[in-house]
């Protein structure tokens, strides 16, 4: 196991690799591994001859006022968490490494970055999609490996691998959740006990909304004035959105005709929680 901290030697690594003829899976991470993290891993463990991550809190990524500083951080823990899923290289830069002083290039993905988490977290997606960008040049991963957890993130990655024609496959897991239901988040942390139980209901409403749909309900404006209601009824719980999108546009839908996705941030005392769903018909 290796642990990189600047490009440059991150660069060697991959023209070695290269050079082998190996090929490269890259799970990109912002650590304080968990479970969720752990299975991408041993998704991406046997698609290529190695397997690297990279643990990176991005800056670029956090809004004023957001939870960059206090963002929790475990090298030690998440190495040997990495390790024993079959990680061979962790790339760990530091701000600078990936931002030098003077630094001004930026990717922007358009339309699909316009609601969910782009409407309450502007500049978040532009901040990932420039981190990814820069990932993918100096990993150069033949596969790459995100979670559907966060839904809009992973069609976001997409669709700027599509329009900038990059060469690397982009893989989903699916959402990893603690017993209960609660989707698995590094975030969890900040949650009190009663906390965590209030966070029950994300899931739990999602799934009545799953629900709703395969017992025929089809006004997305219905499911979703239930699932407000529910959250809204939820000690300490603000919401923040609750949508039913298309799968791929991410557009909000009235009628669920095919498959849907409803998606939501909530809120729970001070920790913003997100989680979604399809809704299949
Ligand atoms: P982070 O929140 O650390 O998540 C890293 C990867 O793990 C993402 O692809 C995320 O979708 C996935 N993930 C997190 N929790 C999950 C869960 N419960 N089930 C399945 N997958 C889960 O997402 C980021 O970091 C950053 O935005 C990043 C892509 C690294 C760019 O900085």
């Amino acid at each position: 196991m290796e642990i990189i901290t600047t490009v440059s030697r991150m660069k060697e690594y991959v023209r070695g690799a290269k050079g082998r003829g190996e090929t490269i899976c890259l799970v990109p991470t912002m650590g304080y591994l968990h479970e969720g993290h752990l299975d991408l891993m041993r998704m991406g463990r046997p698609l290529a001859d190695r397997l690297v991550i990279s643990i990176f809190v991005n800056p670029t990524q956090f809004g004023a006022g957001e939870d960059l500083d206090k963002y929790p951080r475990d090298l030690p823990r998440d190495t040997a968490l990495a390790q024993s899923t079959g990680v061979e290289c962790i790339f760990h830069p530091d701000a600078l490494e990936m931002y030098p002083v003077g630094y001004q290039t930026y990717i922007n993905v358009e339309e699909i970055t316009d609601g969910l988490c782009g409407a309450s977290r502007p500049g978040h997606f532009r901040g990932v999609t420039t981190v990814v960008a820069k990932l993918f040049n100096i990993v150069e991963p033949d596969v790459s490996v995100f979670g559907e957890k966060d839904y809009q993130q992973l069609a976001v990655i997409r669709k700027m691998v599509e329009d900038l024609n990059m060469a690397v496959q982009v893989l989903a897991h699916p959402t990893v959740r603690e017993e209960g239901g609660l989707a698995m988040s590094s975030r969890n942390k900040y949650l009190s006990p009663e906390e965590r139980e209030s966070a029950l209901v994300l899931n739990r409403s999602l799934k009545r909304a799953a629900g709703r749909v395969k017992g025929g309900e089809r006004s997305a404006g219905v499911i979703r004035s239930e699932v407000v209601a529910a959250i809204e009824a939820t000690p300490g719980c603000r919401i923040d959105y609750v949508e039913i999108v298309h799968p791929d546009t991410l557009k909000p839908l009235e009628t669920i005709e095919s498959k849907a996705v409803m998606a939501l941030a909530v809120r729970v005392g001070k920790t913003r929680l997100i989680d979604n769903m399809t809704l299949g018909v």
